[in-house]
């Protein structure tokens, strides 16, 4: 990637939702590049596996130009200091969200002082999606049409078959 502002988008994506891509939009009006980093996260124990989660954000997502998908082991700001990265991007959705990130940013910038967390907040319609609801809606035959992408959607559909 050429010289720019470059932000590093870190998450368990397991799966990318709609909410998730609303985030990737607004990152992408701020800064040049956008890399997408899929945390292997394993405490979590994914559904998707860390490829699987790779290609699902790629294939959702209508243009690349300025972002790169990949994934990561080990330090979101040691991983994000590698890749030049000057901003760790997370999406805030609800006040409950603020705890955790406020933790984690402290935490991150302790580790890696010249990296900075940029907060960005998704329109409303997606502040109560979260990745386990739509898994659980999925396994249980509801919709999800209107909460992830359609390469999700048929994804999720294959791993919980009706
Ligand atoms: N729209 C929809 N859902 C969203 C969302 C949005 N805009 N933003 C967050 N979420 C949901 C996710 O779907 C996820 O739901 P789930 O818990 O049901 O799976 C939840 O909010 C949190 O997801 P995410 O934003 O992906 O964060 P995470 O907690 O899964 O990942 C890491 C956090 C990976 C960034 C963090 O654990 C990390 O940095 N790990 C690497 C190790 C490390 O550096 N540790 C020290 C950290 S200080």
């Amino acid at each position: 990637m050429p010289d720019g502002l470059k932000a590093l988008y870190p998450g368990t994506f397991d799966p990318i939702t709609l909410g998730h891509i609303d985030i990737i939009k607004r990152a992408r009006k701020v800064f040049d590049f956008l890399v997408i980093a899929v945390a292997s996260n394993l405490e979590k124990k994914p559904l998707f596996t860390d490829s699987e989660r790779v290609a699902l954000i790629r294939n959702s997502l209508d243009k690349l130009e300025g972002i790169e998908v990949t994934s990561f082991d080990g330090l979101t700001a040691k991983f994000a200091k590698s890749i030049g990265a000057t901003a760790i991007v997370r999406g805030i959705r609800a006040f409950s969200d603020f705890e955790f990130e406020f933790q984690m940013a402290l935490t991150n910038r302790k580790l890696q002082p010249d990296v900075e967390t940029v907060f960005l907040t998704p329109d409303e319609k997606h502040s109560y999606i979260s990745s386990s609801l739509v898994k659980d809606i999925a396994r249980r035959g509801g919709d999800i049409t209107c909460f992830v992408p359609d390469a999700v959607k048929i994804e999720l559909a294959k791993k919980y078959p009706s």
